[in-house]
Parts: C-alpha cells; sequence; structure tokens
C-alpha cells in the first residue's frame, strides 16, 4: 500500500471545491454522509455489464474505447455507433465516454460533434499523443489541438492514454475536463521492465529499490512499493496522486479519471490519492461489497439467526 507519508494531503480539500455527487436534498432530514465521495464508471461496452451495475446504484458513469467496442461485438463503425447510442440512452443523465477513431484534426472535430450530438451525457474521449506512433507526418499535438478545439464548441472532453504527469497537465491546459492516466498499463509496464536504469515516465522518481534482507526472503507485503503480490506495482497509483498534486496546486479543475484497474486493491489505493473518477472493469465492481470473511460472517449470523425461528 502507499504509506501515509507518500500521500499529499491536498486531495481532501480539492473535492470540496467540486459538485457534490451525493447532494442531500432540501426536503430530506439526513444529510448524506458522503457529498463529495469520487465518482465510480463502469470502463466497459457492454450492456448487460452495466445494467446490475447501474441498477445497484454502484456506478454513475461508463467510459468505452475501440477495443471495449470491439469486445462488446462491434464489427463496424455502425455497429459501434449503435452500441454506444444504447449506453448512452441507458446512461443518461450519467456521463458515458466515448473515444475518437478518426487521426486527422479537421475529421476528429467532426465526429466529435457527431458523438458529442448522441446525447447531452456525452463526453469525447480523445487520446492525448501517440499520432507519430501512427504516422511521422501527423503533428504530435494532434490531440492537444483537438482538445482545445473541443472545449472551443463546449463539448467535454476525456483526455485519454495518459502516463504522466506532464501530459495530465497539458491536456487539462488544452480544456479537457477529465484525464485518464492507465494505472494499471503503468503498474504492469514497470513491474515487467523493473530496473532501476528505466525510466520511462515521470512517475518513477517516486521508486526507491526494494531488495529482500540479506540471506532472506523476499517480503511481498507490506513494503512501501508493493501493492499487489509484486514489486513496484503501485507505481501506477502513485502517478494518480501525482496528477492529483499538479491539478491541486494550480487550482485545475479537470477531474482525475483513474483507468485502467487490475485489481480491487488497486481501487482502494486510488481512493487514497485522491482520485476523483475510479473507471473500473466490471468483474471488479462486481466484487466490490464482497470478502471472504464477509462470506464466512454472513454464514455464521445466517446460520445462528435460525435459532429466533423456532
Ligand atoms: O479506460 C481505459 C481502460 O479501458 C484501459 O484499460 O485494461 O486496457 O489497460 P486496460
Amino acid at each position: 500500500m502507499l504509506r501515509p507519508d507518500d500521500i499529499h494531503q491536498g486531495a481532501g480539500f480539492r473535492r470540496v471545491t467540486m459538485e457534490a455527487v451525493n447532494p442531500t436534498p432540501d426536503s430530506k432530514k439526513l444529510a448524506h454522509p458522503a457529498p463529495f465521495a469520487p465518482r465510480i464508471f463502469a470502463d466497459t461496452a457492454t450492456l448487460s455489464d452495466i445494467r446490475p451495475l447501474k441498477e445497484g446504484g454502484i456506478i454513475n458513469g461508463v467510459t468505452t474505447n475501440p477495443s471495449l467496442m470491439k469486445r462488446a461485438g462491434a464489427k463496424s463503425w455502425n455497429g459501434a455507433l449503435k452500441i454506444m447510442q444504447e449506453i448512452v440512452d441507458y446512461m443518461a443523465p450519467a456521463p458515458v465516454s466515448l473515444e475518437l477513431t478518426e487521426l486527422q484534426p479537421e475529421k476528429m472535430v467532426e465526429q466529435a460533434k457527431r458523438l458529442a450530438g448522441m446525447g447531452t451525457n456525452v463526453v469525447v474521449k480523445v487520446p492525448t499523443g501517440g499520432y507519430q506512433a501512427i504516422d511521422k507526418a501527423l503533428d504530435p499535438f494532434t490531440g492537444l489541438k483537438v482538445m482545445r478545439e473541443l472545449w472551443k464548441h463546449d463539448i467535454k472532453v476525456n483526455a485519454t492514454l495518459i502516463f504522466n504527469s506532464t501530459q495530465a497537465f497539458w491536456a487539462a491546459n488544452a480544456g479537457a475536463t477529465y484525464v485518464s492516466p492507465f494505472l494499471g498499463r503503468l503498474a504492469d509496464y514497470l513491474y515487467k521492465h523493473d530496473q532501476p536504469e528505466r525510466e520511462p515516465g515521470n512517475s518513477l522518481h517516486f521508486l526507491e529499490d526494494h531488495k529482500a534482507p540479506e540471506g532472506g526472503r523476499d517480503i511481498t507485503a507490506n513494503t512501501p512499493y508493493v501493492a499487489n503480490d509484486g514489486l513496484r506495482k503501485d507505481s501506477g497509483v502513485r502517478l494518480i496522486n501525482e496528477i492529483v498534486v499538479v491539478f491541486n496546486n494550480y487550482r485545475i479543475t479537470t477531474e482525475v479519471l483513474a483507468a485502467s484497474f487490475r485489481n480491487a486493491s488497486q481501487m482502494a489505493e486510488c481512493l487514497l490519492a485522491g482520485a476523483d473518477i475510479l473507471t473500473v472493469p466490471a468483474p471488479i465492481l462486481m466484487g466490490v461489497a464482497d470478502h471472504p470473511l464477509t462470506f464466512e460472517g454472513m454464514k455464521a449470523f445466517v446460520e445462528d439467526a435460525k435459532v429466533f425461528e423456532k
């Protein structure tokens, strides 16, 4: 887990400057205890996954991307649009992120307007960078330029594929409403390429070597840099806190939408790190009310309660 010392506490102040997620209506006597809770989104394009989560009050938004669309069965852009429209309608008025697939700025803006026209709850997902990985002739600032343009058109943007806090800063500067740091992919990457000399992202400066004690076995629990059964797997979560601190420093109201989750522990860590929104795959969300000891405890309570039936 992150150590308390690692977590910048500016996050708490930041939340209360934002719109309450659970406001208490004037008619209510009992105030809602968690007005400034982070929002939780489902990271999926599969409506059958979304339904039980929405009905259970677990989610208040959805994020999609082209890979999730393909996984949901879309075989063409028209097929993807159909799936998108169903999700947008089902979730309204809660936000649904739909990702651009065009790569030329004018076409991206045109596509963004088409997507935004699907519902007032649509947020357009724009890849922040990476354009030159597709074509060297593309402008490296394509994503940022499109974000700025969409802000001018009052279209909400979710800046995606973020792996360091400077990308997050520039996306916010361009007018993005949300930034999506992919903590799971970063943690996977660092786990696979765990060499001190490598510096793939600026979140690495948080890391220190964790060495097994002389003659002892490597301890993978309760060490500062271990989140989930492996060395340095919490690094993605540190990035979340880093972005929260940067935004807090400059009163940036762009929301930090932590994405690319691999397990429930990363959710807990993102809450510690001050994420504004967590977008989580459905299988992880389906387990949020459970724990092996909760199962055991429930069985015992139900068994003991049988005495009252007599
Ligand atoms: O929202 C972004 C997310 O879908 C990426 O997740 O699991 O492909 O790294 P993943």
